[in-house]
């Protein structure tokens, strides 16, 4: 395989995620112009909540709630209790929704009520709580750091394994007294996936649906390794510094610039060659989501998960010298997250597409690999041809592809 001088590309990766969305028609200057012209929105608190902009419109009952993580994050949920008609007074089943990097729960909703899945969740009688990760835009408190502060973005996803994931499944789990069905898209699988790995969250979860899952990443397709490969290991850290990673900042914005202007890189291929093509976003919902993505996340996070892609293991973050990984982890590597740790008769649902070039499809192998021993009556998986990474969360046809068949998994499970 060819090495990838990794957190370059992976920014350039995240970046196209964001651009992917644009789809083949090669609207990609639009997507451009929206990097370019948002400087600081990111930042910009939004009066309304995600309840008020795309919930309770559509005629649904939704909380607004905050959380606060052990180490002082306050983080923010939706709640919809039930669907448009109230099924009843009988006790709902609490599913927690975990949204990918550099978005936030809102991607859930962008489709209408009849296609998004909170929604088709809700009106199928479940209890459905949407999660935030730190430094999305309705995340950005904290007891003490101020997000203008380096210290604030001083995590990477093994801090959402270890705080994030924990604060909101307690939550949910002190609010309802149920054990909760789990439902990540993308780095909301990753996290999942290792947190249940080391038995976190095992008294609270019921069972678990992966969308478009990330956990093995060193399959992604060419084209982002010939840019990385081209690109520097340490530029990222040049660049950014160890920060908020703000991909509507001016930073990310030049340094997208900079690698499309790159010979021989042509950005239009960039995007399909990258991130798969997507079969089936609606124009206006893509619109949508360009008003309200993408978001912050940190460096750090970024890093990590380029560390993911170089190494092929799923590890810790690797601080990139013995003696500060000894100080962090008392040894000098960082330790691995063992995938076949998963209490083997976990129900899991695993979907992942034909066409999605950040799920490849030989990590997905990868990772059923990991699960062989899963016991075969809890393990239910689906291959969807024509989908790409972006299909899962807002696809037009996506109820009857992939969301009919979660509705159907969990109902099982009762
Ligand atoms: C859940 O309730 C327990 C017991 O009251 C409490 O110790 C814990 O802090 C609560 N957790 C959350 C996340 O609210
Ligand atoms: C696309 O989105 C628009 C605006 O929400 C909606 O009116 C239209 O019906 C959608 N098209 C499809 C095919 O879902
Ligand atoms: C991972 O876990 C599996 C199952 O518990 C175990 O058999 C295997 O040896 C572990 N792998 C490593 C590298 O620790």
């Amino acid at each position: 395989m060819q090495p990838m001088a990794s957190p370059a590309g992976l920014v350039a990766l995240a970046i196209c995620f964001l651009v992917l969305v644009v789809g083949p028609d090669g609207a990609y200057g639009s997507s451009r112009g929206s990097f370019g012209q948002n400087n600081g929105a990111a930042a910009a608190p939004v009066v309304n909540g995600i309840c008020a902009t795309s919930v309770t419109i559509h005629g649904y009952k939704c909380e607004e709630h905050e959380v606060i993580t052990e180490d002082g994050y306050i983080l923010n949920m939706q709640r919809i209790p039930e669907g448009r008609v109230s099924s009843g007074g009988n006790k709902k089943q609490p599913i927690l929704i975990q949204h990918g990097v550099l978005v936030d729960g809102m991607t859930w909703l962008l489709n209408s009520p009849q296609q998004n899945l909170p929604m088709i969740l809700a009106d199928n009688g479940f209890d459905v709580w949407i999660a935030n990760t730190r430094g999305t835009r309705f995340c950005r408190q904290h007891v003490s750091l101020d997000p203008v502060h380096p210290e604030f973005w001083d995590w990477s996803w093994d801090e959402l394994v270890s705080y994030d994931l924990p604060a909101v499944f307690g939550f949910v789990f002190n609010h309802t007294g149920q054990k909760i069905h789990y439902i990540g898209h993308s780095l909301g699988t990753l996290i999942g996936l290792a947190s249940f790995s080391e038995g976190h969250q095992a008294d609270k979860l019921k069972s678990a649906a992966f969308l478009s899952p990330i956990a093995y990443l060193s399959h992604m397709k060419t084209a982002l390794g010939v840019l990385a490969a081209r690109a520097f290991v340490g530029e990222i850290t040049t660049i950014f510094g160890i920060a908020e990673f703000n991909p509507k900042g001016p930073e990310a914005s030049a340094f997208l610039k900079a690698l499309c202007d790159y010979p021989g890189v042509d950005c239009y291929d960039l995007v399909s060659a990258v991130t798969g093509k997507n079969c089936c976003l609606n124009a206006s919902t893509v619109d949508l989501f360009l008003q309200n993505e993408p978001q912050s996340t940190s460096t750090k996070n970024m890093v990590h998960l380029a560390q993911t892609v170089r190494d092929g293991v799923i590890k810790k973050y690797d601080y990139g010298r013995p003696d500060y990984n000894l100080m962090r982890y008392g040894e000098p590597m960082p330790p691995a997250y063992n995938i076949s740790n998963i209490a083997r008769d976990l129900p899991i649902f695993i979907s992942y597409g034909g066409q999605d070039a950040l799920s490849d499809v030989q990590d997905v192998q990868l990772l059923l690999d990991h699960l062989k021993f899963h016991d075969v009556n809890k393990l239910s998986i689906q291959y969807i041809k024509d989908y790409a990474h972006a299909d899962f969360i807002m696809g037009i046809n996506a109820k009857d592809v992939v969301y009919n068949q979660v509705v159907q998994f969990f109902k099982n499970q009762q």
